[in-house]
């Protein structure tokens, strides 16, 4: 049993569960429980170290829900698996706090949360989009400060997205919602950076554009970038929607900055690294015209000097997926992938989450992110 700042729920259950923070609703507790679980909750929230989720682990433990802020590495994963460990649920759709490869091969599935905040993080993606053109943050310091003294025609003039052309780098999930929002809301252009062609998206610019030439407007573009260099200096917009891994590390550098126009905005709501943070802030130091909106940081919960100093940056504290709605969904999902593996069922083969936030769910595991450890 760890020591204080755990507490456990269902005492009497045989699976022994780790939880390693509190998590919002009461579907997450009732799956694990009707699964025969012992579940033991974290309540600090502060970052755990690796040692004291390894001595949480002990000799018996059969699952863990975890989160992205916990780098579950090989010694962890082998720690849980020794420990007999069936699963590690990733509380999150991004896994690179994850080493998937060592995963794989102790045999460990590891879970994941998709398709619960989709439109919760395009949302917020529009909504930096917005605040990063429209200076919204700096528009409001400026008033608390008391600076405001009357409507002027020259002030916080900011750019307009109307008709301008989106760039939206990754066109997964999030990525193709946000597209949708911002094509439809603002009649932006699109030019998207992907590794497939996608046929969600064209066909949703084709249909919508049918609805524009019936209200005689004009219709909007809608193509598959050749290069992210060719994205980056097309667009007035760019949003990175790519998962972090080694090739996409650092996929906006200086060098890549310096292609944007200098009056674009760039917004991240994927994860920081994908970002060379150091060299975002000497870019927005020396080309006041750029904006940006970071939701994710580099080195989270730090931040680079002198980003902060800069107005052109609209900051938010990685809270993408921040709805009462997405949190409950995502920590059903993730204690869902548990209970199922544990109850031996099959994986679920759709896309569609929702069935799983039902009082009475598929008999399935919703995500398992490396299925080949199933089959062994
Ligand atoms: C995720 O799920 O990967 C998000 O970053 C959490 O909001």
């Amino acid at each position: 049993m760890p020591s204080k700042n755990w507490i456990i729920r269902n005492p009497g259950g045989k699976n022994r569960v780790l939880v390693t923070k509190e998590l919002p609703g009461q579907l997450w507790l009732d799956r694990l429980t009707a699964a025969g679980c012992r579940v033991e909750i974290c309540t600090s929230t502060r970052l755990l170290r690796p040692s004291e989720i390894r001595e949480a682990i002990g000799q018996n433990c059969r699952a863990v829900i975890g989160q992205l802020t916990e780098a579950w590495d090989r010694q962890l994963l082998a720690c849980l698996k020794a420990a007999g460990g069936r699963i590690y649920s990733n509380m999150a759709v991004g896994f690179n706090n994850v080493d998937l490869e060592a995963a794989t091969e102790i045999g460990l599935p590891v879970g994941n949360t998709p398709g619960v905040l989709t439109e919760t993080t395009a949302e917020t993606t529009a909504a930096l989009t917005l605040a990063a053109a429209r200076r919204i943050g700096e528009a409001e310091r400026f008033l608390r400060a008391g600076s405001f003294t009357g409507w002027l025609p020259g002030l916080f003039l900011g750019k307009l997205l109307w008709g301008q052309t989106l760039g939206v780098v990754g066109a997964g999930r999030i990525g193709t919602a946000y597209a949708k929002t911002m094509l439809q809301g603002h009649r932006m252009n699109l030019v998207y950076y992907s590794r497939r062609r996608s046929a969600e998206l064209q066909r949703f610019v084709s249909a919508y554009n049918a609805f524009l030439r019936t209200e005689g407007q004009e219709p909007l573009g809608c193509r598959r970038a050749e290069s992210l260099e060719e994205l980056l200096q097309t667009a007035d917009v760019v949003s990175l929607h790519t998962p972090l891994n080694d090739s996409t590390r650092h996929q906006i550098d200086a060098r890549r900055l310096s292609m944007m126009k200098t009056g674009a905005v760039l917004i991240n709501t994927s994860r920081g690294p994908v970002v060379d943070e150091a060299a975002l802030v000497a870019h927005c130091r020396d080309n006041p015209e750029f904006r940006a909106g970071l939701d994710v940081f580099e080195e989270e919960p730090d931040l680079k000097p002198g980003l902060t100093d800069l107005e052109n940056v609209v900051l938010l504290p990685h809270i993408g997926s921040a709805t009462g709605w997405t949190r409950r969904a995502m920590a059903t999902l993730a204690a869902t992938n548990c209970a199922g593996l544990l109850l031996g069922y099959p994986l679920w083969s759709k896309d569609d989450m929702l069935p799983f936030l039902e009082q009475d769910p598929p008999r399935a595991t919703p995500s398992i992110v490396n299925p080949e450890v199933l089959k062994k």
